[in-house]
């Protein structure tokens, strides 16, 4: 008898359940139900704390379409991952082997982001056999084309910057969206462009403010009554980027902006008197149900992760490369960021029609 556990971990996002189906659905076949599937719960919390519960078949059934994840997740920075806690003096990473040993497992899949990547590393280098699906909204994660969740909260971005175009047509306003990504800017570029955005800013390419209002002036002069910028949620100014990292951080900590949008809309306040407004979706973003493309590809993703599990093939996310499904060593992806690369065609598509990205 194989026994699998499984994990979700990090922020969620659309087809976590979509995936989690794919990985069932496939290790049954391939081990023709010689398999044991155990859901760990939120993520290495469960594994840490031993909150572990054997799985039905039935549990991975009518789940295609449900978003969010039936696992739970967490947050488990890779950081404290070594740290042994001060109250309760858990050495983390010890218990996880230990509750893996414990629970006989062959193999542990891993649905996760960035730091996700970071840990299911280190687990595989303390001997445990892993096998990862890279899922997050940002789409940042190295190795991957594209992770799960991203088209989706796509779609959902997208369509707010839809909505806010007709309210900012009839009250002739300027709308600031903010879309989330704090560390790149994949998602604002593509909802910026499929919503037609006149502005995007983005992580990757640091703002001028008085470029934006110049943009936006010219805009105006030109007979459009309305604009509409996507603004990432790491979005940065020139003068910022100068910054050392602890001069930034000093800065953070006296201003007083809910988001940066806000901090954008004052900036901008200081060049132009016209109204404007500022919209954040949020976690809206990564919430609901998974769209046709997500549910394929995470649907892809799960058949490979199960079929590198039959080949016992551990060490490994499955990535999608040029239309491919891949496997990735996590050693390579650790540790990475799939940032927008500045020469990116998109980038430069996008300047063609005319997207500024305020610099
Ligand atoms: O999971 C990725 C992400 O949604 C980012 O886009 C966003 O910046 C962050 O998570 C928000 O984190 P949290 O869910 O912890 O508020």
């Amino acid at each position: 008898m194989h026994k699998i556990g499984i994990l979700t971990s990090g922020g969620d996002c659309q087809g976590l359940n979509a995936a989690i189906r794919g990985v069932a659905k496939s290790l049954y076949n391939e081990f023709h139900d010689d398999v044991e599937i155990y859901g760990i719960q939120n993520g290495y919390y469960g594994l840490i704390h031993g909150d572990i519960k054997k799985m039905s078949k039935e549990d991975f059934s009518g789940i295609l379409t449900l978003g969010g994840t039936i696992l739970g997740t967490s947050r488990q920075p890779f950081k404290m991952m070594r740290v042994i806690d001060d109250v309760t003096g858990i050495d983390k990473v010890k218990n996880m082997k230990a509750n893996y040993r414990k629970w006989g497992l062959d193999c542990l899949v891993v649905l996760g982001g960035n730091g996700t990547h970071k840990s299911a590393n280190m687990l595989s280098e303390e001997g445990l056999n892993v096998v990862s699906l890279p899922k997050t909204i940002d789409n940042d994660v190295w190795g991957t084309d594209m992770t799960f969740g991203f088209q989706s909260a796509c779609d959902i971005a997208t369509n707010v910057i839809d909505c806010i175009h007709t309210t900012a047509t009839s009250h002739g306003r300027i709308f600031i969206v903010e879309v989330m990504g704090h560390k790149v800017g994949w998602l604002t570029l593509h909802a910026g462009i499929a919503g037609g955005a006149d502005i995007i800013l983005l992580p990757e390419i640091p703002y001028d403010t008085e470029k934006i209002a110049a943009y936006l002036n010219k805009r105006e002069q030109s007979g459009k009554n309305f604009s509409i910028l996507a603004v990432a949620e790491g979005a940065i100014s020139k003068q910022e980027a100068a910054m050392k990292k602890k001069e930034l951080k000093a800065l953070r900590a006296t201003e007083t902006y809910p988001s940066v949008s806000y901090k954008v809309a004052a900036e901008l306040r200081e060049y132009m008197s016209n109204e404007i407004r500022v919209t954040v979706p949020g976690h809206f973003q990564r919430g609901g149900s998974p769209c046709a493309y997500d549910r394929v590809l995470c649907t892809r993703f799960g058949a490979a992760a199960a079929r590198l599990i039959k080949e016992q093939n551990y060490g490994n996310m499955v990535g999608l490369r040029n239309g491919e499904i891949v496997p990735v060593p996590l050693s390579e992806v650790a540790g990475k960021l799939k940032k927008i690369p500045l020469d990116c065609p998109l980038i430069n598509e996008a300047r063609e029609v005319g997207i500024s990205f305020g610099d």
